[in-house]
């Protein structure tokens, strides 16, 4: 493996940056592409639990790169907090760079973003209210403020005052609310920021090209999940970029001939936060002791995950979507407990069956998920190889890589880092 594309193939929180972390032990290089802030990746090392946002998890690893590439969104107080607690830490962030290309969340991207969320009353998306819809739409629009934009002080001004003007009468008019933004402070906000990351500001993709030509390891770390992609997810409860390994190369600048491996994480049960329609959700005790056994509680937010049975409808999405060529399956201990274990099969809508997960929010509403049961297994957290682990947990494993298309290469049985198991 030389590159290896990293992207969540459920709906955002499957424990990619568990896996980014210990993949990273042999690699050089680690690359985000999309997302921004709205991300909450949890590492756990030796018991000690490490959060991160916007900085590639890599970064755990002295002497390993971290790029944050020209598709992600970045607000630039978020990412001074994330550089400050790593240093509290000791961990050096001397190999983090960031990418002139990408947006800067800007004030108004993240009081825009609540404000719209009110204004959408109880069609609203739930999202983490860090700017990200907002960013990308200016991006999209093109009167976005780029990291070149804030590393130069009068185009920086200029483009604040610009924004400024037009988003107070949207806040005003539109929205009819009484916040309104000075130019002027911010800008003398955000040239603190600027000096303090100007170090960490370049090219990335002249450094994605160089690491990628060099044949050196790399890995580009995703972020939020398949069904939160703008255009394959359930829009529009969705996030505003492309976490598919799609959007890896645009949002790193490099070309798809680049990447040789594109692993897709899945938990062995689905979660996921803010709206939208959940054909496998449990509204019982089961989902209750799924959310409370497997702390799903989200990183960014602190709000409650929804949970449910696996659904191979979806698995068998995001590997087609996003050509996956194995798959890391996490927290198949979190249902250690459980006596039989359900697998949505195939969906059932007015009687007719369909394996293919539909585009209308309406059409996946009157899905009912086909289910087969499965022997549950014990408890495995300590479990270190393939060959030790029950025998039903592995029919679990084959049963899910049959009807998702893809083979299981990484078995997840606890947060930490050497609670992985490798599947030969
Ligand atoms: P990400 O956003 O995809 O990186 O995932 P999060 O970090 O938001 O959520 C995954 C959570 O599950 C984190 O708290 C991880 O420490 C934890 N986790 C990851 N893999 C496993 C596993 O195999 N078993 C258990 N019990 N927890 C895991
Ligand atoms: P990681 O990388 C799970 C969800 C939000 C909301 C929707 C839109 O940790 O897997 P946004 O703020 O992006 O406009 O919100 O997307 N969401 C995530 N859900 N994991 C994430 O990231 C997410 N990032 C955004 O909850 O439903
Ligand atoms: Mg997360």
């Amino acid at each position: 493996m030389a590159t290896k594309v990293i992207i969540g193939a459920q709906w955002g929180d499957e424990g990619k940056a568990k896996i980014i972390d210990i993949l990273s032990e042999k690699a050089e290089v680690v690359i985000r592409s999309q997302g921004g802030n709205n991300a909450g990746h949890t590492v756990t090392v030796d018991g000690k639990v490490y959060k991160f946002h916007l900085i590639p998890s890599g970064i755990l690893y002295p002497g390993t790169k971290c790029i944050i590439g020209n598709g992600v969104v970045i607000d630039p107080a978020g990412i001074l907090e994330e550089i400050d607690g790593l240093l509290r830490e000791g961990i050096s962030v001397d190999n983090l760079r960031i990418s002139e290309r990408a947006h800067v969340v800007m004030p108004y991207h993240k009081v825009l973003d609540g404000i719209k969320e009110i204004a959408r009353g109880t069609d609203d998306i739930g999202t983490t209210k860090k700017g990200i819809g907002p960013c990308y739409m200016d991006k999209v629009e093109r009167s976005g403020i780029r990291f070149c934009d804030l590393m130069n002080e009068e185009v920086f001004a200029k483009k604040v005052k610009e924004n400024v003007i037009v988003k107070n009468k949207i806040i005003k008019y539109v929205y009819e609310q009484d916040i309104q933004f000075d130019a002027d402070e911010i800008i003398a906000e955000y040239r603190e920021y600027a000096n303090k990351l100007a170090r960490f500001v370049t090219d990335t993709t002249v450094l994605a090209f160089e690491a990628v030509d060099s044949g050196i390891e790399v890995l580009f770390e995703g972020a939020q999940g398949t069904l939160l992609d703008i255009d394959l997810g359930t829009y529009p409860y969705v996030t505003s970029s492309h976490p598919v390994t799609g959007g890896v190369c645009v949002g790193s600048g490099i070309g798809p001939t680049a990447i040789d491996e594109c692993l897709g994480v899945m938990k062995g049960y689905i979660t996921r936060v803010g709206k939208g329609p959940f054909p496998t959700e449990l509204f019982d005790d089961t989902g209750d002791k799924i959310r409370n056994v497997g702390h799903e509680y989200g990183t960014t937010t602190g709000r409650p995950r929804r949970c449910g049975w696996f659904d191979a409808v979806i698995g068998e999405f995001a590997v087609r979507t996003s050509g996956l060529t194995s798959i890391a399956l996490n927290k198949i201990d979190v249902l250690s407990d459980i006596k039989t274990i359900k697998i949505c099969v195939a969906y059932s809508k007015n009687g007719e069956i369909t394996k293919h997960f539909p585009a209308s929010l309406e059409e996946l509403a009157k899905c009912e998920p086909v289910y087969e049961e499965m022997p549950g297994w014990g408890v495995i957290d300590h479990i270190k190889t393939y060959e030790q682990l029950p025998k039903n947990a592995k029919a679990y494993i084959k049963r899910i890589e049959k009807l998702c298309g893809a083979k299981v290469t990484m078995v997840g049985v606890g947060p930490n880092r050497d609670q992985n198991i490798y599947v030969n």
